[in-house]
């Protein structure tokens, strides 16, 4: 019956009167050939059972609609290769003679180390395919499961691992499976790269035979590397057309993702959980489950393929309806005013910040314990009495009262040494007994992987946003892990806490929402170190980097945007000269590069003067205008100042396609330079637009430009001298 009933809702999906072919997506077990087929309009996946029983990779590419030409697996073999290394598995155990990267690795209590996975049985539930497969003699079993999502073909993977035999097993590496772009040709890698104050700096680079391995060992997504992925061809120029292969993992601790090109020509793309230090313990009757994995693949560029996870990550990643809302624009006063926060400084800056049109206000660091540097007060979760006489609701009430919500900053993993909390528990970080207790930022790690240390976080934030009228929590995390041991555990389960302290962290954020639906929370670690698809399904926006600079920042949001959308993109207008780069740029070119994302400004608002308090707020207002389609809408990459360039611009066009935002950015003009026309893209060329401006560097004076126009011939813009800037907005007026 309910097998029926499933059927039943497939048959629905893919008839349902009204739906475009692009929202069609199924799920099909070809049982004679033995084939899964996964498609929606754009993609196919498929992967089948070889005669040998494991489950082989066979295509993944552009749409194909005929099952009648589609040919069972068969292990290709080799004279010399042993078939499973020659045979791409969908996730292969070691075992068997595997000498590319497998997907499990497990060591038994008898010293047996051989993991041989086949075909066990399947099941299909609408969008949603589970293969389960089993070792060949014991009880371990591993159940794939395969969705794809029908809008944007975009497949998530993820495998639970199950201990069915009498013993516990040590896993050494448990990865959420394998991708397989076509074989036999040349592909390039993206990737993305950074450190504190430079994050988000793509790289590319041609893939020979051999490993690329991105990861991180901080214990977090970290700054390092991203997890995210393309592939494309290494000739390919055109960011709007060629085949893309993309992907990301959801995992906001270790992770790993192995670029692997073998003798073969095939590039195996796997990931997961990191495998350095990894030894998890699982015990009979338990499992782990691995990170879920997401790849898609299109034929309209790296920009498409952007594009895509943009959509995917706003309807199937953030939390709720979250990414189909839009962000508000927000003032946080810790540049303002650091840890010397006090009734008075924020009350000042809440009146300016709310004068500009600010909607939320937020607190950040400094406003608990002792906390009047970073060397004391972590962990102790308390209002400064000192501070805030009456608590936070006077200044909440304040708050509220001049039209904005109220937001505030926590750091929940840490301490500081110097704390009460420290003191009393002293136990409660991660150490390796008798060693020193690295400190980072005056700061120690608490092991949330321990329940009593997961319980305690919860309960403090749920009793400060139950006893505060607060809106939105910018969770911070600001060192990585140092001598990760965890010494009330035995030392073979020690090393699950590079699992159990991401699940405890999910699991703290997860019934806070739970509890406090309207609650909001932004993912930030000492700047943009976690930002992955783990994080974001349970936040609503991502900081970036600390570094605030426009100029570094236009560099560093064009790199975030290859995997993430701008919905999340929290960008601050500072002072200048900036704190990092000592550089200063004018007040319009601050505001229209922190436009590009979610709005936000950390000004000392107090110093400013008229003029410019004047242009911020005609910037807020312009960005109230353009806001839902640089959030919501589709964003084209122009140019950009990466590897040396002088001119940046980015555009961005509504889902319903009415109306186009444009911002240009000039570092420096040389020589006499002229711009170029400037060609806009993914327009309805027979469409007028009439134009916005909110300057006169568009040397076009006509009041409205055609699609074609502005597609073809582009436009002049006049920027001259040092940081010229300019935005356009042009609004869809009717069709030729
Ligand atoms: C981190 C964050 C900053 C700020 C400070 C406060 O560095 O990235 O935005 O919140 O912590 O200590």
């Amino acid at each position: 019956m309910a097998r029926a009933l499933r059927f039943y809702a497939v048959f629905l999906v893919l008839i349902a009167p009204g739906m475009s072919a692009f929202s069609q997506a199924s799920v099909r077990y070809l049982a004679d050939k033995k084939l899964f087929v996964l498609g929606s309009a754009s993609t196919t996946y498929i992967f089948g059972v070889n005669e040998r029983g494991e489950l082989q990779h066979l295509y993944w590419g552009p749409h194909l609609w005929r099952d009648e030409e589609l040919a069972a697996a068969h292990s290709p073999g080799a004279p010399i290769d042993i078939s499973p290394t020659a045979a791409g598995q969908e996730f292969a155990g070691w075992g068997d003679g595997l000498y590319f990267e497998p997907c499990l690795k497990v060591t038994f209590p008898d010293g047996n180390r051989d993991m041989v996975l086949h075909y066990f049985g399947h099941d299909i539930a609408g969008n949603e395919l589970t293969v389960t497969l089993k070792d060949i003699q014991r009880a371990v079993f591993v159940n794939l499961h395969y969705t794809i999502d029908p809008a944007t073909g975009i497949l998530r993977r993820d495998a639970v691992i199950e201990n069915r035999t009498g013993g516990p097993i040590i896993i050494e590496s448990a990865q959420s499976g394998t991708w397989y772009p076509p074989q036999g040709e040349r592909y390039r890698l993206r990737y993305l790269t950074g450190k504190w104050a430079g994050e988000w700096q793509l790289n590319e680079e041609t893939i020979h035979p051999g490993s690329r391995i991105l990861e991180s060992r901080t214990g977090s997504t970290g700054y390092y590397a991203n997890p995210w992925f393309a592939l494309d061809h290494p000739g390919d120029q055109d960011p709007e057309h060629g085949s893309v292969w993309f992907g990301a993992l959801g995992w906001s601790g270790n992770w790993r993702i192995d670029v692997e090109e073998t003798p073969f020509e095939q590039v195996r793309v796997t990931g997961g959980y990191n495998t350095f230090d990894f030894a998890y313990h699982l015990a009979p009757g338990e499992s782990l489950t691995t990170p879920p994995f997401y790849a898609g693949y299109t034929a309209s560029g790296i920009g498409g393929a952007s594009r895509l996870l943009h959509r995917f990550e706003r309807t199937e990643i953030l939390p709720d309806s979250s990414g189909l809302r839009t962000r508000p624009i927000l003032y946080n006063s810790w540049y303002a005013t650091g840890f010397n926060v006090n009734m008075a400084n924020q009350e000042a800056l809440a009146r300016e910040a709310a004068s500009l049109g600010v909607e939320r206000f937020v607190i950040d660091d400094g406003w608990f314990g002792e906390r009047n540097s970073d060397r004391a007060g972590l962990g102790d979760w308390f209002v400064n009495p000192q501070k805030f006489p009456q608590g936070l609701k006077p200044l909440i009430a304040y708050v509220k009262s001049l039209g904005m919500d109220f937001g505030i900053w926590v750091e929940p993993e840490m301490v500081n040494p110097d704390s009460e909390l420290y003191r009393k528990h002293p136990d409660w970080v991660l150490n390796f007994p008798g060693r020193p207790r690295s400190q980072g930022r005056h700061q120690l790690v608490l092991n949330l992987a321990r329940d009593d240390v997961k319980e305690y976080t919860f309960h403090w934030l749920d009793r400060l946003v139950t006893e505060n009228d607060i809106a939105f929590l910018k969770l911070d995390h600001n060192r990585d892990f140092s001598e990760p041991g965890w010494p009330q555990v035995a030392p073979d389960e020690q090393r699950n806490l590079w699992v159990l302290y991401t699940k405890n962290l999910y699991e703290i954020i997860d019934r806070l929402r739970q509890k406090h639906p309207k609650l909001e929370i932004e993912t930030c670690a000492g700047g943009g170190a976690r930002v992955d698809l783990g994080m974001l399904h349970r936040t609503d926006q991502a900081w970036v980097s600390d570094n605030t600079d426009a100029l570094d920042r236009l560099i560093m949001q064009d790199g975030f945007t290859y995997a993430y959308t701008p919905h999340i993109m929290e960008d601050w207008v500072t002072d200048v000269p900036n704190g990092i780069d000592g550089r200063t740029v004018p007040v319009k070119f601050n505001f229209l590069a922190a436009m590009e994302g979610s709005l936000g400004i950390g000004a000392d608002l107090n110093r400013w003067n008229t003029e410019q308090l004047t242009t911020a707020k005609r910037m807020v207002a312009y960005y109230k205008t353009i806001r839902q389609t640089v959030q919501n809408g589709s964003l084209y990459r122009l140019a950009s100042l990466r590897n040396g360039g002088n001119f940046a611009a980015s555009e961005y066009v509504s889902e319903d396609s009415s109306q186009i935002v444009l911002f240009a950015f000039l570092h420096s003009q040389e020589f006499g330079d002229v711009l170029p026309p400037l060609r806009l893209l993914g327009l309805d060329g027979q469409a007028l637009y009439c134009v916005h401006r909110i300057d006169d560097t568009l040397i076009e004076q006509s009041a409205m430009l055609s699609g074609d126009y502005l597609m073809h011939h582009g436009i002049s813009l006049r920027l001259t001298g040092d940081y010229g800037s300019t935005s356009l907005r042009f609004d869809k007026v009717s069709a030729k």
